[in-house]
């Protein structure tokens, strides 16, 4: 009886199964029901006591000798869809599935927002040119405001850089189409900037652009009133600061009240109850004129955000590294929005 169960050991041993098919008559042949091991198993009573722990021993060994090698060999052939058990009606396992980056879900709210009242969508390049960037939005070279705007130039021409905002798109549409004009350009901005929880030298803006006869700065506070509340809530105020822009006159700065303390005061508005989300004005002639539209028919507002800022705004996000870091433990917490 020893020598059969040790004929069988190496029998197996020796095995190499060359398709699933093989495997399978294997695993039947050995652990079926009416398999070899049950019938050394059954034949096991028989054996005189003296020798049961010898036999007993032996058939357990062959029994892992046998499981072992299925396992060994049981994904190593290709899974055959005519034919095989897998139901592909079967609904699909939800656990790893992948979510929208923030960046993009606050983008597509922001232009979800704007279409709704007639903006379209205008994309421009990455890799700018001064003209475009600076000199057509009323910055002419060795202008100060410049500076602002710390720039990445590529070394070998100092006329071409990467874009500095998105004002660059306005620009090139307006050179395109003729007023008038309701666009917004989403896109990515580089700037040279040390990077911490408040600043990056890659992030996100959108440039809203509107030209039409009469357009007037009323027009634009009740755009940007309209942006507020559909993005943050039907009782959020706005309040408009003067500000400078080269490419807009007169210039804004918008802010919105806090969602945090509704307006009260806290350690993220410190304490003035707003929070300051987006530059605009009016476009200045001289823009106008550089982009070939005539600013004495036409008139037109202008304004500019930054996705991240209105991100962590909208999310509770205190560093703006955690947007460019790819972190799942950040990015799955936003799976349901
Ligand atoms: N381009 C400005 C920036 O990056 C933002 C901006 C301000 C855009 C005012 C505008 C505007 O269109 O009118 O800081």
């Amino acid at each position: 009886m020893l020598e059969k169960v040790n004929k069988l050991v190496e029998k197996v041993n020796g095995f190499t199964p060359n398709s699933e098919e093989e495997l399978n008559n294997f695993r039947i042949e050995y652990l079926g029901k009416k398999g070899l091991l049950n019938d050394l198993f059954s034949a096991f009573k028989e054996v005189p006591s003296d020798q049961k722990k010898d036999f007993g021993a032996a058939i357990n060994n062959l029994k892992i000798l046998v499981q072992n090698k299925i396992e060994e060999y049981k994904d190593s052939f290709e899974v055959e869809t005519e034919n095989s058990e897998i139901d592909l009606s079967k609904p699909v396992s939800l656990d790893n599935l992948g979510s929208r980056h923030p960046i993009s879900l606050i983008r597509n709210e922001i232009v979800d927002i704007f279409n709704r009242i007639g903006f379209t969508i205008s994309e421009g390049p990455e890799i700018e040119d001064d003209w475009h960037n600076f000199s057509a939005l009323n910055l002419p070279k060795e202008h100060p405001a410049r500076d602002m705007q710390d720039t990445f130039f590529i070394q070998t021409d100092p006329d071409v850089l990467l874009r500095t905002h998105t004002s660059s798109v306005q620009v090139r549409y307006m050179n395109e189409n003729n007023p008038p004009i309701r666009t917004l350009s989403p896109g990515r901005v580089y700037r040279n900037e040390a990077i911490s929880a408040r600043a990056h030298c890659i992030f996100h803006q959108v440039e809203g652009l509107y030209i039409d006869e009469n357009v007037s700065f009323a027009d634009l506070k009740q755009c940007l009133l309209y942006f507020a509340k559909e993005m943050f809530g039907e009782k959020t105020k706005i309040r408009l600061r003067p500000s400078y822009f080269p490419f807009t006159e007169p210039s804004a700065e918008v802010d919105v009240s806090c969602n945090i303390c509704s307006g009260k005061g806290c350690n993220v508005c410190k304490n003035t109850g707003y929070l300051e989300i987006l530059g605009c004005g009016m476009v200045d002639p001289n823009v106008l004129e550089n982009c070939g539209i005539d600013s004495k028919k036409y008139s037109g507002y202008a304004f500019g955000m930054g996705i991240e800022r209105i991100a962590m705004l909208k999310y509770g996000v205190n560093d703006l590294r955690l947007f460019f870091e790819n972190d799942v433990r950040f990015l799955k917490q936003f799976s349901s929005l």
